[in-house]
Formats: structure tokens, sequence, C-alpha cells
């Protein structure tokens, strides 16, 4: 069952947030483990305060010896295991990419953090080396102005595309909601929408990108696939 895995080694480029997003919406169809390897726990610490929903499980005793074990458990009982990391580039974070089947590398919109997304690029690079396996990955631009696109983020994200490098189309957007989901420990669902300025706005750019993150998914899943398919044709 598909195992998303938030990397970067910058740390507040939105791993965190756009986990626990992406954690609630799938939630809202299927049963999803978070498993929280970050020792600060955000989202440990976020759902004990929540009144969490029925389908969302979260698992904060992880560390560099059991993170495999808790991600295999977590995948054979969930349908979704979303693994949130530390912003590192430690030994972790390598042992978590060997068990996605997808990896999500938020990056806000500076030169700065596009040299980290680099490095993170490079430790999946490093994976794919070590182990002859390409984990599909995408990097997810995090605290966009939903009105503003900036030269700044125009020019980083036509260089990344340009380079070859998997870019959502969706962008996390700068929203008040994304942060009062752990001000106010709910779900972006629950919030009341008086106390929070363009709760729709925010709840359908978290749906678009848990759609987009299926959909990546699904089109993982397709292209692994495709090898067999060949030599079927070619068999027959
Ligand atoms: N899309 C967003 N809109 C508004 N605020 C955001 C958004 N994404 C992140 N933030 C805020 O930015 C800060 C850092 O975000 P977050 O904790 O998700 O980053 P992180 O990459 O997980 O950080 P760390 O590396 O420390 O774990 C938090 O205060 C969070 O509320
Ligand atoms: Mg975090």
């Amino acid at each position: 069952m598909p195992t998303i895995v938030f990397v970067s080694p910058k740390g507040g480029v939105g791993k965190t947030t756009a986990a626990l997003l992406l954690a609630s919406e799938l939630a809202r169809a299927a049963p999803v483990t978070v498993v929280d390897a970050d020792p600060n726990h955000p989202i440990a610490a976020w759902g004990k305060g929540a009144a969490l929903p029925a389908n969302l499980s979260i698992l904060a005793d992880v560390d560099e010896d059991t993170i495999i074990d808790r991600i295999e458990e977590a995948a054979a009982r969930t349908p979704f295991v979303i693994v949130d990391l530390e912003g590192t580039a430690a030994k972790i974070v390598l042992l978590a990419v060997s068990q996605a089947d997808l990896v999500v590398i938020p990056m806000q919109g500076s030169q700065l953090d596009a040299e980290q997304a680099s490095r993170a690029i490079r430790v999946l690079k490093q994976h794919e080396k070590m182990t002859g396996r390409a984990v599909p990955y995408g990097v997810l631009l995090t605290r966009t102005s939903p009105i503003i696109r900036t030269r700044t983020m125009g020019h980083i994200q036509s260089g990344l595309l340009d380079a070859g490098v998997p870019v959502f189309d969706t962008q996390l957007n700068e929203r008040e909601a994304f942060r009062a989901v752990f001000s106010f420990q709910q779900t972006l669902e629950d919030l009341d929408p008086r106390e929070v300025s363009n709760l729709d706005k925010a709840q359908a750019n978290a749906e678009w990108f848990a759609a987009e993150v299926i959909e990546r998914l699904r089109a993982a899943r397709a292209g692994s696939e495709t090898p067999t398919a060949t030599s079927n044709v070619g068999a027959a």
C-alpha cells in the first residue's frame, strides 16, 4: 500500500504542514497512518489535542533502528502511510526513502531553497545507485502567493522543469488556515470558517494536492508495470 515520504534537508519548508494536510485529506476516504519520524513529534503533538478522525492513526515511536519495521507494519495495516521527517539529510531519510512509493520534496520559492531541494534529489539518486530502484518523486512549491506569481518563483519553477525535475502542478499556498490546523489542533475540515479566513480556498487547495498525489502514485505504478507488459508482448 502506498507510502508517501516527505523529505527536505532544509527545515521549515512546510513538510509537516503538507504531510498532515495530505493525511487528513486521504483519511476522509481511507485509513491512513502517519509515521511521525521527527524527534520533535509535531504531528503526534497535534494529534494529542485533536479530535482525531477515525481513519487517522499516528505513530511516533520511531528512530533509525525501527523506521523500516514501523513503516512495514503501518503499510500492512492501513492503505496509506505518510512519513514526516525532520529537516536533515541523515541516515533515517535514506531508510524512509527505501520504503517510499512517492517522495514529496516541499520547497519555498527562493534560490536557497532550490539548492536544498537539489540536495534532497541527490539523496534520491544516491538511494537509486545503492538499490537499483528509482523512487518517484515530485517537488512541491509551498507557501506560494495565491494571488501573484513572483518572478523568482517562475524562474525557479522553469529551472526545475528544464532540468527534468518533476514539479507538482499544485502549489500549497500561504494560508492562515494551514497554520490554524496546528494552532487550533483541528483538521482543515473541522476548522470554523468564522474563525479562519479563506478556509474554503485552503480546503480546495489541500484537496487538489491530495488528488495530484493519488494521480502521481497511479502514474508511478503504471510506469513500473510497463516493463512487464512489454515483456508479455514480447513473449506472445
Ligand atoms: N502553506 C502554508 N501556509 C501558511 N503557513 C505555512 C505553510 N506551510 C508551512 N507554514 C508554516 O511555516 C512553518 C514551518 O512549516 P512546517 O513545520 O510545516 O515545516 P517543516 O518543513 O516541517 O519544518 P521542520 O524542518 O522544522 O520540520 C510553520 O510555522 C507552519 O505553520
Ligand atoms: Mg516538520
